[in-house]
């Protein structure tokens, strides 16, 4: 299939847009809040407040498009979708908060906490990250048949391991301590932090839909290796964009990383051997995404498109 332009932003506009409804349909709003309940408004609202502020919403749409390649339901897919963008949310809201990389605007807005206050976006990451399981455990209630049901298990290990401190938090963690110790952050280091604080959250997305759908276990094994390649890339065009690209259209302030004296991908081998990097790596992607048992040339093109993203 042949993608021109317009086309191919036609779809993505009306695929994103699917994952925003999942998402409006898992996450709580003030209103739904009865009775003493409504104690817990401010948070509810905090967390809308991240969440709706927009964003390409790309691992959800990781999970919806592995899960269609393989005939998955799409109901069964649904209540992960919502969960991983929430977890990738409260990540946002906590990675924004002045303790970490102390920065004042995402998506276009002020960070949560310029907004609600540091003592509420805590609270506001915490509820987003607890809600994600919460919204993820619904997929029970939608299983068909013990397959499905396994299916979900596996899923829900998939999600909770890349999310936490062999994930996503770990490579958080290594990201602050090579703020505190440039010097001693070589090559290896970086790759874990690239790997870890991005890539793993990216690996749910494309395994979790796979998983949900019954895709053979070769697939998924191939479908991680793929995911832990683009998601390296991201963060190097992460990374890349800090520093190049434009704050209006990013919807953050470039330089933050120089702030906050980072150690980037293009502070280490500089913009050139980094823009390099995001091709070849997304190339040995595609060479394996190639080998699958099945395809989706959506996806494909979505994944080329990566390496040129200017947002
Ligand atoms: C930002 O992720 C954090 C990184 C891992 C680089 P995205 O670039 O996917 O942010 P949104 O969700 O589109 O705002
Ligand atoms: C963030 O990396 C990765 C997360 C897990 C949140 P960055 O700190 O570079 O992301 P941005 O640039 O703030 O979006
Ligand atoms: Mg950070
Ligand atoms: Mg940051
Ligand atoms: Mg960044």
């Amino acid at each position: 299939m042949h993608f021109d332009e317009t086309l191919f932003k036609q779809m993505l506009l009306e695929k994103t847009d699917y994952c925003e409804k999942v998402l409006h349909a898992y996450l709580p709003t003030v209103d739904s809040l009865t009775g003493s309940d409504k104690c817990a408004g401010v948070v509810v609202d905090a967390m809308q407040y991240s969440v709706m502020a927009g964003g390409k919403r790309l691992r959800p749409l990781f999970i919806c498009e592995t899960n269609r390649m393989y005939g998955g339901r799409p109901e069964l897919a649904e209540p992960f979708m919502a969960a991983l963008e929430m977890i990738h949310n409260y990540s946002l809201v906590h990675d924004d908060m002045p303790a970490m990389d102390n920065d004042e605007y995402r998506r276009g807005v002020k960070t949560t906490w310029v907004k609600y206050g540091e003592g509420m976006a805590v609270l506001a990451g915490d509820a987003l990250l607890n809600y994600a399981y919460e919204a993820a455990l619904k997929a029970f209630d939608m299983c068909q048949n013990a397959q499905e049901t396994a299916a979900v298990i596996r899923a829900l290990k998939v999600l909770s391991r890349n999310a936490g401190i062999y994930g996503m938090v770990g490579g958080q963690c290594a990201d602050l301590e090579a703020e505190k110790k440039p010097r001693e952050t070589d090559g290896e280091v970086l790759t874990y932090i690239h790997k870890h604080k991005t890539a793993c959250m990216i690996e749910s997305g494309f395994q979790i839909g796979a998983i949900l759908a019954g895709a053979p276990d070769d697939d998924v094994a191939k479908l991680g290796k793929i995911a832990e390649n683009i998601g390296i890339a991201f963060q190097i065009q992460d990374d890349i964009l800090d520093v190049i690209g434009d704050s209006e259209e990013l919807g953050k302030l470039t330089g933050s990383d120089e702030k906050d004296g980072k150690v980037t991908y293009v502070t280490m081998y500089g913009l050139a051997k980094a823009a390099g990097d995001v091709r070849a790596m997304t190339d040995e992607a595609l060479t394996l995404y190639d080998s699958l048992s099945s395809s989706n040339a959506f996806l494909r093109e979505l994944i080329v498109r990566l390496i040129t993203r200017t947002k």
